[in-house]
């Protein structure tokens, strides 16, 4: 049988490590699909750069329109990234009868329920495992070997840059900025790294794991998305001596009332695996009613682990090219006519832990005024931390650790006591989770 054609939209890093993985796996790889798999076309803006990959035998342009409409051309890759050119090329693809695999976490985030739609109607495949958590199979975990479970929650590191940064001040007491710009010197962070910072790449990847896990459509317009760039090394430290490690979490929650749909910084306790997942690793953590806590490590990024999830999704393509499309795995795990309208609940009613770090003037009545505050908005105190101020002795800190309330009475109570004249800056708040498997 003629090998399957396959052309490149983009051939940098993961583009590259794409053609490497299938050239120098090509024999297990047609083992496993039943037919060779070959690059045929590929496209970037500079066909005359140094590559990591040979070119030998590809037929280059800087048009990708030439590749998304070549009629050899069977399966397009999608790798260039961003959600406008990206979005017509891939929309032109489908609407040209091709298959898709793409890692562009941010074009389904946003889109995918339109391109879906679109592959739906031409009866093609689009496929997106690489886009979440570069090399780890979470979206086959989850749409697949999850299948017979009702998944309550899931959270995840799934972003590396993130984490790199996070462990680096833990660690090494290094300061934010400095780190960053170490994870940009390595290629670790996105064009614009803010996306990393601000909690927008993981925001992508977090929306696209929520849809598959509890079958809804894409909302990333609303999913809660806060950043690390205020997490200070004092922080670090008190939450470590409290017994508990902060990351940058994207948390999915099945309520009765809705779904939590959030990124934000988050204290873990040190003793859980997920908390022990260090540098620019990922990690996921999901919960079945059936299978319990399953947790899933490996590469967020890089070009061969990201070119490990790509070529999975080539090889599952070419192995239902005949199939009927009825009988396909759906995009989002559920039937397309059965997705659920379940509500993304807005962040003033999730329901979590908090850190609260209050630095106060050290008189009488400074703590039982904040306790009263708390009680007052039905928020329970779990344990409690004073520290004399680092440069002020009349000054005090104050670490509160809280059971689980809702974030509107925080909020009502965070108001209150910052209003306070004893109060000599704003309280640090940050949520905890336990993530135990209940
Ligand atoms: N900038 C991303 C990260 C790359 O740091 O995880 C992979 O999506």
């Amino acid at each position: 049988m003629e090998p399957v054609k396959v052309g490149l939209l983009g051939l940098g890093t993961v583009g590259g490590g794409t053609v490497n993985v299938l050239r120098r796996n090509g024999e297990e790889i047609s083992r496993r699909a039943g037919r060779g798999i070959i690059v045929t076309h590929a496209s970037a803006r500079d066909i005359n750069k140094p590559r990591i990959c040979q070119t030998d035998g590809i037929k280059l342009t800087q048009n990708p329109l030439d590749v998304v409409t070549d009629p050899e051309v069977s399966i397009v890759v999608e790798l260039i990234g961003g959600d406008t050119l990206a979005r017509e090329l891939v929309l032109t693809a489908i609407a040209n009868g091709k298959h898709v695999v793409t890692a562009n976490k941010a074009l389904i985030a946003k889109h995918g329920n339109e391109i879906f739609s679109a592959a739906q109607k031409q009866g093609v495949m689009v496929a997106f495992e690489a886009a979440v958590a570069g090399g780890i199979p979470i979206i086959k975990a989850i749409r697949e070997g999850l299948a017979g479970n009702q998944i309550e929650w899931l959270a995840g590191i799934i972003n590396g840059t993130g984490n790199f940064i996070l462990t680096e001040m833990r660690d090494k007491q290094r300061d934010f900025d400095s780190v960053l710009a170490e994870a940009q010197r390595l290629g670790y962070a996105e064009a614009d790294p803010t996306f990393d910072v601000e909690g927008i790449d993981a925001a992508h990847k977090l929306t696209i794991l929520a849809s598959i896990a509890f079958g809804i459509p894409l909302q990333f317009e609303k999913t809660y998305t806060e950043g690390i760039s205020k997490i200070t090394g004092e922080d670090v430290d008190f939450a470590s001596e409290l017994g508990f490690t902060i990351k940058h979490l994207g948390l999915s929650r099945r309520t009765e009332k809705g779904v939590e749909l959030r990124v934000h910084p988050t204290l873990i306790p040190k003793r859980r695996l997920i908390a022990n997942v260090d540098g620019v690793m990922n990690a996921v953590l999901v919960k079945g009613d059936a299978v319990g806590p399953t947790l899933y490590y490996g590469a967020g990024a890089g070009a061969e682990p990201t070119a490990s999830a790509v070529v999975g999704d080539i090889v599952d393509v070419v192995r239902v090219l005949t199939s009927d499309p009825e009988n396909r795995v759906p995009h989002l795990a559920f039937q397309p006519e059965s997705l659920s309208d379940l509500p993304i609940l807005s962040i003033d009613e999730v329901e979590t832990a908090y850190y609260l770090r209050i630095s106060a003037s050290d008189k009488a009545g400074v703590l039982a005024n904040i306790t009263t505050i708390l009680a007052d908005n039905d928020i329970s105190i779990d344990s409690m931390l004073q520290k004399e101020h680092k440069s002020d002795t009349d000054k005090a800190t104050i670490i509160i650790i809280t059971h689980t309330t809702i974030e509107k009475n925080m909020n009502k109570a965070l108001a209150k006591i910052n209003s306070f004249d004893a109060i000599d800056s704003e309280v640090v708040r940050i949520r905890l989770e336990h993530l135990d498997a209940d």
